[in-house]
């Protein structure tokens, strides 16, 4: 089972696909590479938009595609990429933005040095008790932040996921390795955007990973993580 669990293909909802044309192509991409689960994780910004027209605007997206979806196609699960915000701490409808079915978060940090506010307020986000966070391309913010500040941040109850794309490039797939040595690394996922872009499929990622016999066993590790984050299992069934 080959779940992505961070992909953009929902048609003209942020910067990911532009049409209907588009996302078929993407989806079709998916299947050739014999992903057979994928989660929609368009952008959420809390401080740009409410949780109603976000959800709305997935529903609509996704009508709009449905009718050119094709058998082959993954099965497609709804969430959101959730940019950390100070006010999320408290924010009362924070779980509907989980992958639908779940409590399961896509939580993105912001673009800056991870400083003691913020990985306070990830701390306090894991102890709200209805939601549970994983964190999107955690490889990212090393351009950012440094390793201990990341290492702080997987320290607290979260899991973390890796774009199959940083593991094509020289620097950032050295990155990666590290962070899967560390135990960092849970699941992985596209994050498709745009035909063109040099997004790669997660098949690849773990292709790449695997192909290291050190961690050749990483694909079924991380497939049955996805598995239970997909039937809500609690965190400390992963870690
Ligand atoms: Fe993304």
């Amino acid at each position: 089972m080959l779940i992505d669990f961070h992909s953009h293909f929902l048609p003209q909802i942020d910067d990911g696909s532009r049409s209907i044309e588009e996302s078929v192509k993407i989806l079709d991409i998916m299947a050739k590479g014999g992903i057979d689960t994928i989660v929609a994780t368009p952008h959420f910004y809390c401080t740009e938009q409410s949780v109603e027209s976000f959800l709305e605007n997935r529903t609509k997206a996704y009508e709009k595609l449905a009718p050119n979806l094709k058998p082959e196609h993954p099965e497609i699960h709804f969430g959101a990429e959730v940019l950390y915000d100070h006010s999320l701490v408290n924010y009362e409808k924070l779980p509907e933005l989980c992958i639908k079915g779940t409590n399961w978060l896509l939580l993105e940090m912001p673009y800056t040095d991870l400083d003691d506010k913020i990985l306070s307020g990830v701390a306090s986000i894991t102890e709200r008790g209805d939601v549970k966070v994983f964190i999107a391309h955690i490889e990212r913010y090393l351009n950012f932040t440094s390793m201990k500040r990341l290492e702080q941040l997987m320290r607290l109850e979260v899991l973390g996921q890796i774009n199959a794309r940083s593991l094509t490039t020289f620097m950032s797939k050295r990155r990666c390795m590290k962070l899967i040595e560390h135990g960092y690394v849970h699941v992985l996922g596209s994050d498709y955007h745009r035909i063109g872009r040099g997004d790669v499929t997660v098949d690849i990622g773990y292709g790449i990973i695997t192909s290291n016999k050190k961690f050749d066993d990483f694909a079924e590790y991380a497939e049955e993580n996805g598995r239970k984050i997909l039937a809500d299992e609690p965190l400390d069934s992963i870690i």
